[in-house]
């Protein structure tokens, strides 16, 4: 990646190397990081305000984007018949509260699993998907709640048919971006997949200063998935979020390559206009 970035203070750094280099170059430099970005957490109220960083209208949209994309990829790589003989089971990573669990992944999964760091974020998310969660049943549960950072976790083997990760890669440095996806493929059945779903910057990259995560462009996203082995099965764009956030993508990932469809024949040039993507 040779794209410049900015940071929260609008400062340029050249590449991300440079960047990486002057945040996370040391080993008590990468410390400080993730104790950074946890600490920060830390100091957040455990709701949905807090979560989603006051932006707890944007809750709705969100699930109601997810739960399409996942009714998708529902429908094109698993079976019913294949439900009936074993239980789907999802991760959720860096899960916060239990937001995206309780909203969209209970309804799906007759197991999910809570990743997360801040104590009590998990905490609530206990609590909550105890309590109050009415799809939280004997054949909907959330099982194993782990306060673990996504640098320290890896998954046990073949447990997973998704591990969903979302606003939280942000907080992991290039490297550990690639070393978690690589640990993380074991956790994956055959024909399981991973859903990230993450802010996007126009080009390069944002350093955010005070929660130490970095928003990456999609060509950035591009060139780790490709680092990671990982291949994008399919992509889609969240809508309905207000102007002055972040676009916002959806993103499954496998470790088999897609098929190719049969080429068709065009009658059209390719050389014709288009809109400017
Ligand atoms: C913006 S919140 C999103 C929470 C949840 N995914 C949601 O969509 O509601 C970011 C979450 O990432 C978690 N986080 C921070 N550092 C992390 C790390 N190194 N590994 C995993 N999660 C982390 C935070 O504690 C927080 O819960």
């Amino acid at each position: 990646m040779d794209a410049a970035g900015l940071d929260s203070d609008g400062r340029e750094f050249k590449t991300p190397e440079d960047m990486w280099r002057e945040q996370a170059g040391d080993p008590s430099k990468k410390t400080q990081w993730y104790r950074d970005g946890v600490s920060y957490w830390e100091g957040v109220k455990a709701n949905m305000d807090g979560v989603l960083g006051g932006f707890a209208n944007v809750n709705e949209p969100d699930i109601t984007c997810s739960e399409d994309f996942l009714n998708i990829l529902f429908s094109e790589r698993f079976h019913a018949a294949d439900a009936r003989h074993q239980p789907l089971v999802v991760l959720d990573c860096g899960s916060g509260i239990g937001r995206v669990t309780k909203n969209l992944l209970i309804r799906y999964f007759n197991e999910v699993d809570l990743l997360e760091p801040v104590s009590h974020f998990l905490e609530t998310a206990r609590e909550t998907l105890a309590l109050g969660c009415q799809t939280n049943s004997d054949m909907h549960k959330a099982v194993n709640f782990y306060c673990v950072p996504l640098q320290d976790f890896t998954p046990d083997t073949a447990r997973y048919d998704v591990i969903w990760i979302q606003w939280c890669i942000g907080h992991l440095t290039d490297e550990d971006f690639v070393s978690f996806f690589k640990r993380a493929k074991v956790g994956l059945k055959p024909g399981g997949f991973f859903v990230l779903k993450e802010n996007i910057a126009r080009s390069g990259f944002v350093l955010d200063n005070e929660d130490r995560s970095v928003t990456r462009s999609d060509l950035y996203f591009k060139e780790l998935f490709s680092r990671c082995g990982l291949h994008v099965y399919k992509s889609k764009d969240q809508k309905g979020f207000p102007e002055e956030l972040f676009a916002v993508k959806m993103y499954a990932l496998t470790t088999d390559p897609p098929k190719k469809a049969p080429r068709a024949k065009s009658k059209t040039s390719t050389n014709r206009p288009r809109t400017i993507m």
